[in-house]
């Protein structure tokens, strides 16, 4: 049984480092541990949230319920096959220190996603993505608790249904199950993904970096553009970029001709919430401890001491500034609570 704690703070669990309090928390270690608390806690009619790193969440207010941070570790090489290999990795590895190990071990696929903050059963949350690289592409099987048959399970791809920041754990099931193992695709062989943009830019330089490499690009990418959330509060990009039909891209380009597009594999068009937030006057701009960040506008910051309430009332004047100049409404990547 891990220990439940009373009337705990979130602070150092949350990147936005939001002082809000939950009425108790757990941090089951193992699937012993976590099955223990379901005999302690009613979670069919109780109140509860399942945080890992607290990296993609914003407290707007204290949570009445329970807090559980699964704290199962591990990394285990559980096949291979000729170059492909299959890794098992517990929930609360944080994402970055596994990508680091798996670079090293010569387990290549994860480089792009280096750095991003929070932990490894949060990845296929929100499906994180970046430099054009997203978790789903390594994606094995996950193991969770299924909190409505009682019991463990494992899902496929097909099953999480992952989409542009999301899956049925964001989408059609939030609060359904609890990650506790991801297993990833792997290679022994590198397959290095160098064509988005900024990265071709990076590594003009080097065009065949080795796998080492290119982690290091993109780390010194991310650090020269987005705040380190131990310096600035933030939850990293806080707002989706808007998927658009082809008809309202062309609409929107009469009245703006250099607006930046990128088209999706369904014919989409991905439109930088970035831009939309700079162009309408929003880059930089800070009220009270609260900002965007200068070099990308699309990640809030906390520049100290503000309120759940008070970043939720900024990113609100976001959305609203972004709808009057574009007539785009801007849908939050971040989970409010
Ligand atoms: N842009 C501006 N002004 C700026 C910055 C960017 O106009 O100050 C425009 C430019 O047109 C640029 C475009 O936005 O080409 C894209 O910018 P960037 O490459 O920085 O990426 P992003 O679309 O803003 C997404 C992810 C990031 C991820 C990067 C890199 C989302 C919501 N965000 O940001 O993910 O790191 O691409 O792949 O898709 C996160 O999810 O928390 C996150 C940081």
């Amino acid at each position: 049984m891990p220990a439940i704690r009373k009337n705990f703070s979130l602070k150092d669990h949350n990147s936005f480092g939001i002082d809000a309090r939950t009425a108790l928390y757990a941090a089951p270690e193992n699937i012993e541990q976590l099955s223990d608390l379901f005999d302690h806690y009613d979670f069919k009619t109780q109140p509860y949230l399942v945080i890992g790193e607290g990296s993609n969440i914003l407290f707007k207010d204290d949570f009445e319920g329970l807090v559980v941070n699964p704290g199962m570790r591990g990394v285990d090489l559980i096949e291979k096959k000729g170059e492909e290999l299959l890794v098992r990795v517990g929930a609360a590895e944080n994402w970055d220190q596994w990508v680091a190990h798996a670079t090293q071990q010569g387990w290549f696929g994860l480089e792009n996603l280096s750095l991003i903050p929070g932990s490894v059963g949060s990845a296929p949350v929100q499906n994180i993505g970046a430099y054009g690289v997203e978790f789903k592409d390594h994606f094995g099987w996950l193991e969770a608790w299924d909190l409505e048959q009682q019991k463990q399970v494992r899902l496929t791809g097909a099953q999480c249904r992952f989409g542009y920041r999301t899956s049925i754990f964001k989408a059609e099931y939030p609060g359904r199950y609890i990650i506790t193992h991801v297993a990833f695709r792997l290679n022994k062989k590198p397959h290095l993904k160098l064509d988005y943009g900024p990265l071709k830019e990076a590594l003009f330089s080097s065009r065949s970096p080795s796998p080492m490499e290119l982690r290091k690009v993109i780390i010194s990418i991310r650090q020269q553009k987005l705040p380190d959330p131990r310096d600035f509060g933030n939850a990293g990009s806080f707002f989706k970029n808007p998927l658009v039909a082809r008809t309202i891209y062309e609409s929107l380009k009469i009245n703006f001709p250099e607006i930046p597009h990128f088209q999706d594999a369904n014919g989409h068009f991905k439109i930088p919430a970035a831009w939309l937030i700079e162009k309408a006057g929003w880059k930089g701009k800070r009220i009270g401890n609260v900002g965007t960040w200068p070099k990308q506008p699309l990640v809030i910051v906390n520049y100290g001491g503000a309120s759940g309430k008070e970043v939720v009332d900024f990113s609100e004047r976001i959305r609203n500034v972004v709808e009057e100049k574009f007539g785009l409404l801007l849908e939050r990547e971040v989970n409010v609570i």
